[in-house]
């Protein structure tokens, strides 16, 4: 099991490089940094098109809130760093209307150092009150994907797409794409992941299991069943343990109109 160390000098050294500086500064890493690097690097590296990363935190049991929706304490506190610098490193980070309905999150960028990213929510059906934080605060782009006409706090972008059962997940990557996003984070739920990680869109699927049993509650992914271990999706993975919490680090190979092969090494 690798250890990761987030010192001080490798989390610049990762911001710096999402910003675009190149080399990598003059400096023996330790080993817990250089995990650091090998865990977030892929993340940071130049954007071609868009890169697409999901993450999902649960329990040992596979579940990511009890049955009452309390999901505040399912990830410990590296785990909840994890997310926030995942945060740190997108340019927009997208939501499922649940999530946003159970948990009013902020989706900003407190356990890190670095910028918040856009904030997306997916609802189709306009379910979502304006009154919601994340789209209540102003300080970054606020955009509501939806299937209907919804008024909209001031500010608040909305991307208007079809559904039948569900909306396409390529359109609304292609959409995002249109409106500048290449650092794409899908934070959940997990209907909401499943959705990109069926459609073939993500680059890495990072989930992060921390030490306790629920019982019931929301499963985590909820991908479509295979008949035979045989057909199950077997991505390459690392692990890393963050502290608090046990990451698996899934490498999967997005097929997304347009894009560019892209290979990260890690
Ligand atoms: N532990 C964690 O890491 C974590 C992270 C996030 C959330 N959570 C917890 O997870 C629970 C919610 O997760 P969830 O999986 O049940 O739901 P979710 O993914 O948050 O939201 C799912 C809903 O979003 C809309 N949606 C998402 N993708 C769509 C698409 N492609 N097309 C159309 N609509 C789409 C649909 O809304 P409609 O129902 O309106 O059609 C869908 O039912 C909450 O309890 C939350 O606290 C935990």
């Amino acid at each position: 099991m690798q250890n990761v160390d987030v010192s001080a000098r490798v989390w610049s050294h990762l911001l710096a490089l999402k910003e675009g500086a190149n080399g990598t500064p003059d400096v023996t890493w330790t080993e817990g940094e250089a995990q650091a690097l090998a865990l977030y690097g892929p993340l940071a590296a130049p954007v071609d098109d868009v890169m697409i990363v999901a993450q999902i935190g649960q329990s040992l049991d596979g579940r990511i809130a009890t049955e009452s929706g309390d999901a505040q304490d399912i990830s410990g506190p590296e785990g909840l760093a994890h997310l926030h610098r995942l945060r740190a490193l997108a340019d927009a980070v997208v939501v499922g209307v649940k999530t946003a309905l159970h948990d009013d999150p902020q989706l900003t960028v407190r356990l890190a150092y670095g910028e918040s990213p856009a904030r997306v929510v997916i609802d189709p059906k306009g379910r979502l009150c304006n009154s919601a934080r994340l789209l209540q605060d102003t300080s970054t782009r606020r955009i509501v994907v939806q299937s209907c006409e919804t008024d909209r706090p001031a500010g608040v972008e909305t991307l208007i797409l079809p559904r039948t059962d569900w909306i396409c997940a390529h359109e609304m990557i292609m959409a995002l794409r249109e409106l500048g996003f290449r650092r794409i984070l899908i934070e959940g739920g997990g209907v909401t992941i499943a959705q990109f990680l069926e459609a073939g869109l993500l680059h890495r699927l990072h989930v992060a299991v921390a030490p306790l049993l629920i019982g019931s509650g929301p499963q985590s992914l909820t991908t479509n069943p295979v008949p035979t271990l045989a057909e199950a999706l077997r991505p390459e993975t690392r692990f890393y343990n963050l502290g608090s919490d046990v990451l698996f680090d899934c490498a999967l190979n997005p097929h997304i109109a347009g894009e560019k092969e892209r290979v990260f090494n890690v």
